[in-house]
């Protein structure tokens, strides 16, 4: 029966509490090698954005994001006390281009900020021929080595990028290059990742904010780090009390090795049919890209041993990433007994007819896999946690994307989770909703650069 087949899914896919706090050991051992040495597994990427803002920052200034699913050229006015203004537009980003030559994705890039320049600021040629220049911050979430503000090498693409010719190259001089080309009048001042400026925005309007989370296609955390506690900084000649964020790219916690997280075998067949076998092995367990497809794959077996869909043309589900995470959340908030919802997405979407028996069995295992979901990134907040030594003090933990903003009770799967690991005391980490790191996060991190500048350093 269903039942019996429910049964075997929440034993592969229900996290004990023991299990998590394996996980946070093995999780923080991860960081602290990363901060060691380069070329980590976990490569706790120092950002150069040195401290928290002091909230006074101000100014006007472009930011644009790369992120995943949207491209978004924001102008971002900072009012200083916490304060700002926003206007954007967003770009969806095609398939073909994720995967077409990187200087063409770049170009695209620097059109965008034309347009936008041109709509929303003034005359884009004029600015040039008058040696106007917009100072501009870069969002470019994908693990880039920096060794300075506004430079950085992209390590691999992740969240099934796979644009030729980027990868090992410094993405600021083909950005650079479009800009130039494409005569935008624009300043490249910054280069960060969504995590690192979920960070510093979240600070911005709430000082007890010590850890940034993002939780949508992709999944990663950023944390002020003190640089003498970073072996790898020792000969840059920083002062050793001085702080540095870290872009942690936690997603890729685990790979290759595949030692610590509990994979199934749809795990499995996620990973290896993807671009990107045995690398992200914590994000593809997490992220919105992924749910979806685990769940299809369960489908997929399930239709394979004759339980599901007699007799029915299946072959629309069978189509990788046909099903999308969104469909999980729709499913895990049907509001019906009959669950009206999921009866509309399986026709909808899928040609299929359903009884009410195995709609129930999907709710309960959309439920599984997001719950595990939240219970594995609550192991990843866990560990710098720990990291920093901050469960007594608490703190808040800024977070944002799809997956955090729209998934059913995500957040408090996850506060649940910490609770599981830390016991009451995980009642003192809290995460909220950080409003819109990309944007005012750059921005913030372009006026702390340029504070920095004219201070000399
Ligand atoms: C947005 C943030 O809400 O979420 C971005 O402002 C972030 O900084 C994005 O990159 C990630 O979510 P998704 O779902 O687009 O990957
Ligand atoms: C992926 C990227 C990382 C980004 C995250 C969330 O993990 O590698 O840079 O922060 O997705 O967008």
């Amino acid at each position: 029966t269903m039942a019996d087949h429910l049964r075997k899914f929440e034993t592969l896919f229900t996290l004990t509490p023991q299990r998590m706090r394996m996980i946070v050991d093995a999780f923080t051992e991860s960081l602290e090698i990363g901060l060691e040495s380069p070329g980590q597994v976990v490569p706790m990427i120092p950002t150069f954005v040195f401290g928290w803002p002091s909230g006074h920052e101000t100014g006007e200034y472009l930011a644009l994001d790369l992120g995943g699913t949207n491209l978004r050229v924001c102008l971002v006015t900072l009012n200083g006390g916490g304060k700002f203004e926003i206007t954007q537009s967003k770009y969806r980003l095609s398939e073909e281009q994720k995967h077409d030559d990187g200087q063409k994705l770049f170009n695209f890039c620097a059109d965008c900020v034309k347009t936008f320049i041109d709509s929303n600021i003034g005359n884009s040629e004029e600015m040039i021929k008058s040696g106007v220049k917009l100072p501009l911050g870069f969002t470019f979430s994908y693990p880039c080595s920096q060794d300075r503000i506004d430079h950085g090498v992209l390590l691999r693409w992740t969240k099934g990028f796979s644009a030729p010719n980027t990868e090992g190259q410094d993405v600021t001089a083909l950005f650079r290059k479009a800009l130039e080309d494409h005569k935008v009048p624009v300043d490249l001042v910054a280069l960060t990742c969504d995590t690192t400026g979920t960070l510093i925005a979240s600070a911005y309007v709430n000082p007890k904010t010590k850890i940034a989370v993002i939780f949508g296609t992709g999944c990663n955390a950023a944390y002020m780090e003190t640089v003498k506690e970073i072996p790898k900084l020792k000969d840059h000649g920083f002062a050793s009390d001085a702080e540095i964020a870290i872009n942690c790219e936690w997603g890729a916690f685990d790979s290759y090795k595949h030692e610590h997280l509990p994979r199934t075998k749809y795990d499995v067949v996620v990973d290896e049919s993807s671009n990107k076998p045995g690398e992200q092995a914590f994000e593809k367990l997490i992220s919105g890209r992924y749910l979806g497809e685990i769940l299809r794959l369960v489908i997929c077996d399930l239709i394979d041993e004759g339980v599901l869909f007699l007799g029915q043309n299946t072959y629309k589900i069978e189509i990788p990433y046909s099903l999308d995470t969104a469909f999980l959340s729709l499913m895990e908030s049907d509001p019906t007994d009959e669950l009206l919802m999921i009866i509309g997405i399986f026709t909808h979407f899928f040609a299929l007819e359903t009884t009410l028996a195995e709609r129930q069995f999907f709710r309960a295992l959309a439920k599984l896999i997001g719950k595990r979901s939240a219970r594995l990134s609550a192991c990843g907040i866990a560990a710098i946690v720990k990291r920093k030594d901050l469960l007594d003090e608490g703190c808040s933990v800024g977070a944002d994307g799809s997956l955090y903003n729209k998934y059913p009770g995500f957040a408090d799967r996850v506060h649940e989770g910490l609770q599981d690991i830390f016991g009451d005391k995980g009642l003192n980490i809290v995460t909220h909703h950080a409003e819109d790191g990309s944007g005012i996060g750059s921005a913030i991190i372009a006026a702390m650069t340029k504070q920095r500048k004219e201070a000399g350093l």
